[in-house]
């Protein structure tokens, strides 16, 4: 990361300090002589995070039952992405995320991280591997009795940093966070925007290639969530950092990640570009997330009215999504030109994600003409849902 750094990077507005400073030579601390933490041959190039047929079980205990937390995940997580890992309470998204900086090991497969098999570490070489990885928790478990300062130098310190050196590095991690003036002050002296903002410095400190973040923002206002994703965005970008974060929102997935995985049940049941979970949900649960969500769901009215069956003369309520290419088309006004098939919009939304456009709508069309229609938007690149049907 130090050969990343020292070049004239641009700075967005959200990096306090300036990227060129952040490095102080801490790497020299992290032994990267060290065999057990050089990138082994094997390794996919790209590839930093790697579950390969990954097991966990946590075994009974009294008269707690065993749980088997993760089955058969295999997973690849690019170097330099932000991968989303959404999922329900108990899909085993902690359990994944922990395996990965081995505070816990799989009970089968491996978790290798840049080539190395974690589950594999114990002593020094797992606590290299570890300095690699920073972490950041929903409740920011920052001591209490440390300043702001004392909590980033922390790690250093148990790395072995010299007094120069962590004065320098927290200095500058303060600066890129935003919190140069609260160096001196307590967790209970910051806000919990600011107090997740010293975590991610901390995890910085000792310039880790990814990070992980177990619902880092849950619990933070929607404003503070979105300086919080920014943050994590620009470092992201500017350092290379890899992000794995767990996350029950799929508003964070949206501001942040590449690629989204929807755990359940311990297991991985849909994985793609976050493009593609929006706009093309395929799992149950998928759609579950996207419950809340006003622009996709029926109006309650009419909700009340759908019939599963079309009746004579009725009208069938669809929901039509467009994708990149046919999203700015105008296959609507076609269709009650060409085909002279009349269309009664209901709710519409038109967005970008990914810097690509999208857009669904929600309409009505006589049910005598619903399958002619249907045909003609899937000869123009448009999918279509039926919803059901109103008299
Ligand atoms: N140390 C443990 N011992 C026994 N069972 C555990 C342990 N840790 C997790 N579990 C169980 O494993 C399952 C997955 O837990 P996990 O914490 O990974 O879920 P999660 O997706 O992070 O949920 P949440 O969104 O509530 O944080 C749950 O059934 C949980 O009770
Ligand atoms: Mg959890």
């Amino acid at each position: 990361m130090t050969a990343d750094l020292s070049g004239n990077l641009l700075r967005p507005a959200a990096l306090h300090g300036r990227v060129s400073d952040f490095s102080t030579g801490i790497s020299a601390v992290n032994d990267t002589t060290a065999p057990a933490v050089q990138s082994q041959q094997g390794a996919l190039a790209g590839e930093l995070i790697k579950f390969d047929n990954v097991r966990k079980v946590f075994p009974a205990r009294g008269t707690a039952t065993e749980v088997s937390a993760l089955h058969d995940v295999s997973l690849s997580v690019r170097a330099g992405s932000v991968m989303g890992v959404i999922g329900r309470s108990g899909a085993g998204k902690s359990t994944l995320i922990r395996l990965v900086n081995g505070l816990d090991k799989p009970t089968g497969g491996r978790v290798l991280f840049d080539g190395v098999d974690v589950g594999g570490l114990t002593g020094r070489a797992l606590r290299q591997t570890q300095r690699q990885i920073g972490m950041i928790f929903q409740h920011f478990n920052l001591l209490s009795s440390r300043t702001a300062f004392d909590n980033v130098a922390l790690p250093l310190e148990i790395a072995g940093a010299d007094t120069a050196t962590i004065a320098k590095r927290v200095n500058a991690l303060l600066d890129l966070v935003g919190l140069a003036d609260k160096r001196d002050r307590y967790p209970s002296e910051l806000s919990g925007g600011q107090k997740q903002r010293v975590g991610i410095a901390r995890a910085l400190a000792t310039e880790p290639k990814a990070l992980l973040s177990d619902e880092a923002t849950s619990a933070l206002d929607p404003e503070t969530t979105r300086s919080i994703l920014d943050l994590l965005k620009t470092v992201n970008r500017e350092l290379r950092l890899t992000i794995l974060l767990i996350t029950h929102e799929m508003s964070v997935v949206r501001a942040i990640a590449d690629e989204v995985v929807v755990l359940e049940g311990g297991s991985v049941v849909e994985h793609s570009d976050v493009y593609d979970i929006f706009t093309q949900p395929r799992h149950a649960v998928t759609h579950s997330f996207f419950a809340n969500d006003a622009g996709r769901q029926l109006p309650e009215d009419l909700k009340a009215r759908l019939q599963p069956y079309a009746a004579p003369g009725g009208q069938t309520v669809v929901r039509i999504v467009f994708r990149t290419a046919s999203a700015d088309e105008a296959v609507l006004s076609k269709l009650t030109r060409v085909l002279s098939i009349d269309i009664n919009i209901i709710s519409a939304t038109v967005d970008t994600l990914a810097g690509k456009p999208f857009g669904w709508i929600i309409a009505s069309i006589a049910s005598s003409s619903t399958s002619q229609a249907i045909a003609f938007f899937e000869r123009n690149g448009v999918s279509t849902e039926v919803l059901g049907h109103v008299a």
